[in-house]
């Protein structure tokens, strides 16, 4: 899709479709661009808001056609809601709803006049941007035949600069808007590919790729290398599969910066049968997204890379499949981790906690973080307690969940937390090695999993988002097409973002303060 910023004014751009943005329950404030617009249709579209056709509700539309008196044949009324529920995320909405019908009216282009109101342009370019593009989302890879017989015309998304807009403020916003969607959206084809397509393998040369479009470097192990960084926990769950495992790196290093980097782990396991304790048949080929943690990482790298984000970060992505067979890791088997610690393998269906143990061992000792930060679709018990709503969250860092926090209100990737108690970690104490995988019972189970990586992330500020129930969804919304949702990428690039904001910026010798900023020492406060 093309994006770009029209300095037109709204009867005069050439599109096909002309969107107005309309709150509920206001009228047209006199003078305003849209006040100037309905006088040039005759009124049409006070019409439509006195009548009651339209009512301005979040996501109502009204299809008005404009018989000449315009450039645009039609004008799309989209309703923003009332102005007291209004947030920025009834502009990601809005945004999808206008592009999403735009492309059922088969039609090629459309034009955005940006609302009017206290927030900033570029957040308003943004939002509409990412919710078009994030909402416009198919995955048409596997079907041989167009599925609605045809009509995906759409190629050109105009925002309108009208007035006194800052046409700069808009392009940006909607340069940043494109580059967070189309990692989403890459994210969502990885997540909704299927594991015999989306391997360990592919994921990495999904990597090599996004590294090669960017300044990313990318180093992938592969099971030689895995091998001899001992990660004996990836090394098992792997060895059920006739595919071989992948250990990617993906860094973000401007200027060969070497700060402490921040570091993003996401789960990669291209699909989970649950091993020797095999899952039921029901749904279980909804696992072929188990690597949406993964995909989320890949995402956010390649955003942070385009964003020219000044901080040093690296994506780390242990991947691997789980499968039954006569060389698959049982029950009773004990496997040792990176670091030196035994695990007990209880269920072989708790496979994430084991792969991610390597990973934060690596981080650990390989990487001298500043902060960690893991993504995975680790426990169904997440989706017991939270459901689709919110991502589970457990920590060591009181600062990084605050952050993560409000970057998940802002961006509706909510996150909610759940504690990490110390007697907690009671719970996983095994009889002959030094943990096992699960604990004995069925309570608290996205905590155990929680408390399980716990052991592996030493001193490190650690935060843990548990995306099992937010990673993919039944009902679609707006912006969030069925299936995969590629959730945390805006989360997480939102928090980082942030981080940089909220950081001190001292005066360093010579340099610009600006490249002097590192990312705000974590707080020593625990939350366990
Ligand atoms: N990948 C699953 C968790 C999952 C469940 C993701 C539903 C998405 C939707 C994970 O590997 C798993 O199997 N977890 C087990 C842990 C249990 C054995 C302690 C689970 O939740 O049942
Ligand atoms: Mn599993
Ligand atoms: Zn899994």
């Amino acid at each position: 899709m093309q994006v770009a910023v029209k300095r037109d004014k709204p009867e005069q751009v050439a599109a096909d479709v002309l969107v107005v943005f309309l709150r509920q329950e206001q009228s047209l404030p006199p003078k305003s661009v849209v006040a100037q617009l309905d006088a040039r249709l005759d009124g049409r579209i006070r019409d439509y808001l006195d009548s009651g056709d339209f009512s301005g509700a979040l996501n109502s539309t009204a299809l008005v056609r404009t018989g000449g008196a315009i450039q645009a044949p039609r004008v799309l009324l989209v309703g923003l809601g009332t102005p007291a529920a209004f947030t920025i995320d009834a502009l990601r909405q809005a945004g999808a709803t206008a592009a999403t019908a735009a492309r059922r009216l088969g039609v090629h282009s459309l034009a955005l006049l940006p609302p009017a109101g206290d927030m900033a342009a570029g957040e308003v370019s943004q939002a509409l941007t990412e919710g078009a593009l994030l909402g416009l989302y198919t995955l048409k890879k596997y079907k041989t035949e167009a599925a609605d017989g045809n009509q995906d015309h759409l190629s050109d998304l105009y925002l309108l600069a009208s007035g006194s807009t800052a046409q700069r403020a808009l392009e940006s916003g909607a340069q940043r808007g494109q580059i967070l969607a189309e990692a989403v959206n890459m994210a969502r084809d990885l997540s909704n590919s299927p594991g015999n397509e989306v391997n360990p393998s592919y994921l990495a040369r999904q990597a090599r790729e996004i590294a090669d479009q960017t300044t990313l470097r990318c180093h992938v192990l592969d099971v030689d290398g895995i091998r001899e960084h001992q990660m004996g926990c990836l090394l098992g769950v792997a060895q059920g599969s006739d595919q071989p495992p992948a250990f990617i790196i993906l860094e973000h290093a401007p200027k060969g910066s070497r700060e402490k980097p921040i570091v993003l782990i996401g789960k990669g396991l291209t699909f989970d049968s649950g091993g020797i304790s095999i899952k039921p048949a029901a749904n279980m080929e909804d696992m072929k997204m188990d690597m949406a943690g993964g995909a989320a990482v890949l995402g956010a790298m390649q955003a942070l890379a385009r964003l020219g984000y000044p901080h040093r970060v690296i994506g780390l992505v242990p991947s691997s499949e789980n499968l039954p067979s006569g060389n698959a890791v049982k029950p009773g088997d004990i496997l040792r981790a990176m670091s030196g610690k035994t695990v007990e393998v209880i269920n072989t269906d708790a496979e994430g906690r084991l792969i991610l143990a390597d990973a934060l061992a690596y981080a650990v000792q390989e990487l001298k973080p500043a902060c960690m930060i893991d993504l995975a679709t680790l426990t169904g018990a997440v989706v017991v307690a939270l459901g689709s709503l919110a991502t589970g969250m457990m920590g060591t860092d009181r600062a990084m969940m605050d952050r993560l926090r409000a970057a998940g209100d802002y961006s509706a990737e909510r996150v909610w937390e759940l504690p990490l108690f110390e007697e907690y970690s009671k719970q996983i104490k095994s009889d002959f090695a030094d943990i096992r995988n699960v604990s004995s019972g069925r309570e608290a189970g996205s905590i155990i999993g929680g408390a399980f990586l716990k052991e592996f992330v030493g001193d490190i500020p650690w935060v843990h988002l548990d995306i099992a129930g937010t990673a993919w969804t039944r009902e679609p919304k707006p912006y969030i097409p069925k299936g995969a949702t590629g959730v945390g990428i805006r989360l997480l690039v939102k928090a980082l973002e942030d981080m940089v904001q909220s950081a001190p910026q001292p005066a360093a010798k010579g340099a610009p303060a600006k490249a002097a900023t590192r990312p705000k020492a974590p707080a020593t406060a625990r939350s366990s």
